[in-house]
C-alpha cells in the first residue's frame, strides 16, 4: 500500500482536498518581506506567525520519516514503532499535513478515515445507531507544534485545512473526526473544545505509559450532519421542527414553544452535568486507588 514515486516524493492521495495557505490580511511581497525581515527584525517579530509568508502546508513524504520520529518524541510521552512513522509518512491512506517555517517542519496533523465496523469497541457509541454501513469517521492520530511556535495558530491552520478536507463534498460518508487525549492534557483538551470538539467518554487506563497505566478521554466533533445517540429531547426536538416547518396556521404553537425553548436549557444543564462528570472521574478514581492503597 506504500505508495511511494521515485525521488521519495508522494503522491496526493485521489480525492484529497487542495492544500493552500489561508491568506489572512493584505496579500504579502516575498522580497519585501525579506527586506523588513533583515533591516527591522524587531517589526518581523510582531508579524503573526500565520501571516508570515514561510509558513507553508505541505504533504509528508518518506523523506520526512526522521524529523516526524524527532517532533513526536519530543511531543508526546507514547513511543510508536518505527512502521508507524513510515505509515503516516507513505501510505496514501493518511492525511498527513505539515506546516513549514523556511523549509523545516514546525507542525503536523495525521489523521485517518475509518469505516464505523473498523472502529474499537470503546468508540463505537461516537455515532447514534441509525448510521449503519457505508458511514465513515476520522481519527486525529497525531497533532502537534514545536514548543517555541505554540498559540500562534499553527495547530488551527492545520486543523481547519482537515475539516475542511472532510467537510468537501467527496467525504460527505463522514459524521465525525474523533481523537484520544490524555486526561491531564489540558492544553490539547481545551484547544479542542474551543474549537467544537466535545469529551464523548472517559477511558480509564487507556494509554501505557513508561509501564503506567493513564486515563484518556475520547473528544469528537460532528461532521456533515453526523450526530451522538439521541435522547429523548432529541426527539422532542425533531418533533417541533418538523412542525415548525408545516403550514402557517399549524406552525404558530409550535414555534412558539420553540422560541422559549425550556429543551434547549435542558440540553444545555445536561450537558454540562456530562462534561462535569467527565472531568470528575479521573480524580474520584484517584481517590478510591489512594484509599485502596492505604487499607492494603
Ligand atoms: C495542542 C497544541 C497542538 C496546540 O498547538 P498551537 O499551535 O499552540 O495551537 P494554536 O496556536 O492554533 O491555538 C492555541 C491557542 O493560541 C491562541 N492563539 C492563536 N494564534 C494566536 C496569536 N497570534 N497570538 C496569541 N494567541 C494565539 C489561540 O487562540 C488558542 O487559544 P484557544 O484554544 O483559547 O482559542 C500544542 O499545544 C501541542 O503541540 N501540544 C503537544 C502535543 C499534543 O498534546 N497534541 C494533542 C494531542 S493529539
Amino acid at each position: 500500500m506504500v505508495a511511494g514515486e521515485a525521488g521519495g516524493r508522494r503522491k496526493r492521495p485521489e480525492g484529497k482536498a487542495r492544500v493552500a495557505r489561508v491568506a489572512r490580511g493584505p496579500p504579502v511581497d516575498p522580497p519585501r518581506v525579506a527586506r523588513v525581515a533583515q533591516e527591522d527584525p524587531a517589526r518581523m517579530a510582531r508579524v503573526p506567525l500565520v501571516n508570515c509568508i514561510e509558513l507553508q502546508m505541505r504533504f509528508l513524504s518518506p523523506l520526512d520519516t526522521e524529523a516526524v520520529k524527532g517532533l513526536c518524541r519530543s511531543w508526546f510521552p507514547i513511543d510508536y514503532p518505527d512502521t508507524w512513522y513510515h505509515e503516516i509518512t507513505a501510505n496514501p491512506r493518511f492525511y498527513s499535513l505539515a506546516a513549514t517555517l523556511q523549509g523545516r517542519i514546525v507542525g503536523i496533523i495525521v489523521a485517518e478515515t475509518k469505516e464505523l465496523t473498523q472502529l474499537a469497541k470503546e468508540d463505537r457509541t461516537i455515532l447514534a445507531n441509525c448510521f449503519r454501513r457505508g458511514t465513515k469517521v476520522a481519527y486525529i492520530l497525531s497533532l502537534g507544534v514545536c514548543v517555541e511556535l505554540r498559540k500562534q495558530g499553527v495547530a488551527s491552520l492545520l486543523l481547519e485545512s482537515l475539516i475542511s478536507h472532510l467537510t468537501s463534498e467527496a467525504y460527505e460518508v463522514v459524521k465525525a473526526v474523533y481523537l484520544h487525549v490524555l486526561t491531564t492534557n489540558s492544553a490539547a483538551i481545551s484547544f479542542y473544545e474551543h474549537r467544537g470538539f466535545h469529551l464523548h467518554s472517559f477511558l480509564p487506563f487507556y494509554y501505557a505509559i513508561q509501564g503506567r497505566r493513564r486515563d484518556g478521554y475520547t473528544a469528537v466533533l460532528y461532521l456533515n450532519g453526523g450526530h451522538a445517540t439521541w435522547g429523548a429531547l432529541d426527539y422532542v426536538k425533531l418533533a417541533a421542527t418538523v412542525l415548525c416547518r408545516a403550514p402557517a396556521a399549524l406552525c404558530r404553537a409550535p414555534a412558539a414553544l420553540c422560541t422559549l425553548s425550556p429543551r434547549r436549557a435542558l440540553a444545555a444543564l445536561c450537558r454540562r452535568c456530562n462534561l462535569a462528570w467527565l472531568a470528575a472521574a479521573p480524580r474520584l478514581r484517584r481517590v478510591a486507588h489512594t484509599s485502596q492503597a492505604f487499607f492494603s
